[in-house]
């Protein structure tokens, strides 16, 4: 019949269709990877290239999931990008990630990318893991990020990257946010809004403004590093009792207040440090509850009284850094484990 050639040219027609739909994402995931990697000075990526190993369509179409550093999902489609540690130096803006709609992982870290980092990665909407820090990243940190909703870790630290931290970021459901040692300005976000946050890193920068209000009721908090800012805030009001933490560290900024016997509660605690601030009052004996302490360094306040007997029931501790304050009187108890010892002032 006439319909029956119709039928056929159609047919072969959608098959073309499926074919060059089977391949389209695949090979332009691919043809992005090519183009980036040639602005790249690195030798770690040999695999990435498009040779037809037994002139076979599908091995062809999918070959780029077996290059070192991809992975892919079950639809043949990239879903991490692993090249962390290969020292290849670059910048972002030759990698077109509108080629990686599928993409989970993402992480670039540790080594020489230059340059800024593009507000294209908020279109990475499946985007779970973002691990860029280790680099030379420069600029600002785009506001589009606030779009990736199935974020869960950001890691930015050891970068150059200046300017404020995009608010939006609080609506992310994070566990984890690595900041430290970049330039940035400006307050912190509220985090621990929508999701346990555990690890919080912005230590060395130029933060200014409030300690966030979310992180007092933030009890998931294990690890905390927010030094060398210039952070203002009440350490009696701002924090609470975090059954998980496990170091804390606040040391230079300016917080105000005193050490809240709440501290005590933090049984995890390993670390306490708050140095260089404005914290007045006593040392609660309830800090002697925290049976893990090993550093407790509250030097270079304006803390007043005698130092606690009941922190001679801390047999882990093994540095103790009480310098720089108005505290008077050498505890007549004994730190065996002590090593370092520094009672009133600095040696
Ligand atoms: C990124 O790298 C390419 C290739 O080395 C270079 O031509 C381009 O100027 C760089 N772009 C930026 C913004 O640094
Ligand atoms: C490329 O890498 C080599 C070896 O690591 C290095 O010596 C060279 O300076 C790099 N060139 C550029 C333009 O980054
Ligand atoms: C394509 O390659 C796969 C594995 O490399 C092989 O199993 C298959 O038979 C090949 N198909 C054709 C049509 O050659
Ligand atoms: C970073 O890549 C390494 C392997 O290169 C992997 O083990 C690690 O889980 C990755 N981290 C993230 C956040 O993707
Ligand atoms: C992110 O990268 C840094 C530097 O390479 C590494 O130390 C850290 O473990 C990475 N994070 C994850 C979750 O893999
Ligand atoms: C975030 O996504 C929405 C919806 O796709 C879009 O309208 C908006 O421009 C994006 N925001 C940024 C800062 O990219
Ligand atoms: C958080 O999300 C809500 C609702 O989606 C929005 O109204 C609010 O402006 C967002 N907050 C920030 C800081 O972007
Ligand atoms: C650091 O940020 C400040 C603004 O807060 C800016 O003036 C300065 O140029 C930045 N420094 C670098 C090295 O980017
Ligand atoms: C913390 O939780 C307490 C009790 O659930 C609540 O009264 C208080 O408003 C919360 N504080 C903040 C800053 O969310
Ligand atoms: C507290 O620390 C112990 C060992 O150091 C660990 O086994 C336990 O899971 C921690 N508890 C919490 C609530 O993190």
């Amino acid at each position: 019949m006439a319909c029956s050639r119709k039928c056929l040219s159609l047919e072969l027609l959608s098959f073309w269709c499926l074919i060059s739909y089977v391949q389209a994402r695949p090979n332009a995931e691919a043809m992005a990877l090519l183009r980036w990697k040639e602005t790249l000075n690195q030798s770690s990526l040999q695999s990435w290239t498009l040779e037809l190993s037994n002139g076979n369509l599908t091995s062809h179409v999918h070959s780029h999931c077996k290059w070192f550093g991809v992975s892919c999902n079950k639809d043949g489609s990239i879903a991490s990008i692993n090249l962390q540690g290969e020292l290849f130096g670059g910048n972002l803006s030759n990698l077109d990630l509108s080629s990686f709609p599928s993409l989970v992982s993402l992480n670039l870290s540790h080594n020489n990318l230059k340059g800024d980092i593009p507000p294209q990665l908020g279109l990475l909407s499946n985007l779970a893991y973002l691990n860029l820090s280790l680099n030379y990243l420069s600029g600002f940190l785009p506001v589009s990020l606030a779009n990736l909703t199935q974020i869960s870790l950001l890691y930015m630290g050891n970068n150059l990257i200046s300017g404020t931290v995009p608010k939006g970021l609080a609506n992310l459901s994070l566990y984890e946010v690595h900041l430290s040692i970049n330039n940035f300005s400006g307050p912190l976000p509220e985090f621990c809004q929508k999701a346990p946050l555990k690890y919080l890193t912005a230590a060395l920068n130029n933060f200014r403004g409030p300690v966030p209000k979310s992180l007092r009721n933030c009890t998931s908090l294990v690890r905390v590093r927010l030094q060398n800012n210039h952070l203002t805030g009440n350490l009696d009001q701002d924090f609470g009792v975090y059954p998980n933490l496990n170091y804390i560290e606040l040391s230079y900024n300016r917080l105000k207040g005193g050490l809240s016997p709440n501290w005590g509660g933090c049984k995890n605690l390993t670390q306490l440090k708050i140095s260089g601030n404005d914290i007045t009052g006593n040392i609660p004996g309830e800090l002697g509850n925290l049976k893990q302490l090993g550093v407790l360094d509250l030097s270079s306040n304006q803390l007043v009284g005698e130092i606690p007997k009941e922190l001679g029931r801390l047999s882990t501790l093994n540095y103790l850094s009480l310098s720089n304050n108005k505290l008077s009187g050498l505890p007549a108890i004994i730190f065996k484990s002590l090593q370092w010892f520094y009672p009133i002032s600095d040696w």
